[in-house]
């Protein structure tokens, strides 16, 4: 019986060798320590028939032997994971919700500069781009801006070199591309710009959407018409506008527009400073003295001008009452868009 058991013992050590998955090592349990049929079961089951004086020693060793397969087979268990056959798909729950995915959005800002330009584009302009690190010529000369003029002082601005700088205005895409095509032109021009500005109004980078026009008998009437009918697209009803004559050096004459502000429904409040109203936009005739420099002839061609503030529109558009909230990247404030 001794033999037997220790045959049965190399057998079996040699068998869990072999055994490559938990599905064979399922067979192995059942062949070897199965209660029924389980070849160290059957043996161990005749010691009751073995002469009194060798039970207790055949008792240990089968003992020793049992336990030691059982520790060599928990030891394989381990390795190819519980009874259940990993390598086969688990049962899927089709009832459990799916995982959920969080969809971004588009800035809001990114938005209504689509919409602004969607809207002109429906008028006739065509979109043009241009860069936000510009020279002083484009940003100040060709717009009839000269050195130590006193409107440079409005523009606080960010230069990078004494020639380079930050656009503090999309209008320097008036010059170049007038100063490549021909009339009749109609174009709009989005775009960031940049001034050294920061309060509840003011971030020292923010949006603008330039438009103009240049053909022969351009009147202010055109420009009018133009902008109030943009306004009553963008805000989807007829909201007061108001031209206020103003100053640029390359519109003559200017005006400033500003819209009926929709946080306090022209009350007063601090986005308006109190006086109801909101500037949207600087906008003119372009000055002769533009037209001059880009090689038009003003006696045969006029044009108007416009730049709007996005981030003012924007706030308009949604009732938003400080325009820091766009840069601080609040997913609280951003996913409402
Ligand atoms: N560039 C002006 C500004 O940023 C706005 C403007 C554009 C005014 C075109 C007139 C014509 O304030």
């Amino acid at each position: 019986m001794e033999t037997q058991l220790r045959a049965l013992q190399q057998e079996a050590l040699d068998a869990l060798e072999q055994t490559t998955d938990s599905a064979s090592l399922e067979l192995f349990r059942v062949s070897y320590l199965g209660r029924k049929g389980g070849r160290l079961t059957a043996i161990l089951r005749q010691l009751g028939s073995a002469a009194p004086e060798d039970r207790p020693r055949l008792g240990q060793l089968a003992n020793e032997i049992k336990a030691d397969i059982e520790r060599l087979f928990d030891e394989r268990l381990q390795l190819f994971g519980s009874g259940t056959d990993s390598s086969r798909p688990q049962p899927v729950d089709l009832s459990l919700p799916g995982r959920y995915l969080p969809f971004g959005s588009l800035h809001p800002i990114t938005q209504v500069m689509g919409e602004i330009c969607a809207i002109f584009e429906g008028l006739g302009f065509a979109v043009a781009e241009g860069p936000d690190v510009e020279s002083d010529y484009y940003n100040f000369e060709a717009l009839n801006i000269p050195q130590h003029h006193p409107a440079r002082d409005m523009h606080d601005t960010f230069y990078v070199t004494d020639s380079i700088l930050l656009r503090t205005h999309t209008s320097p895409m008036q010059a170049r591309i007038m100063e490549k095509q021909d009339p009749p032109l109609r174009y709009i021009s989005p775009g960031k710009v940049y001034r050294c500005d920061s309060d509840i109004t003011h971030t020292p980078m923010f949006h603008q959407v330039e438009g103009f026009l240049v053909d022969r008998d351009v009147s202010f009437a055109d420009l009018k018409g133009v902008l109030t009918s943009f306004s009553q697209r963008m805000f989807q009803r007829d909201l007061a506008l108001r031209f206020r004559p103003s100053f640029f050096p390359f519109t003559e004459p200017s005006a400033e527009v500003d819209i009926a502000c929709v946080i306090c429904n022209g009350k007063g409040c601090r986005v308006c400073k109190q006086t109801g109203w909101l500037e949207i936009l600087g906008s003119g005739l372009i000055d002769p003295e533009v037209l001059t420099q880009v090689g038009y002839d003003p006696d045969i061609y006029s044009g108007f001008a416009f730049g709007m503030g996005v981030e003012r529109i924007a706030m308009l558009k949604y009732g938003i009452d400080d325009i820091r909230l766009y840069y601080e990247n609040d997913l609280r404030f951003l996913s409402q868009f």
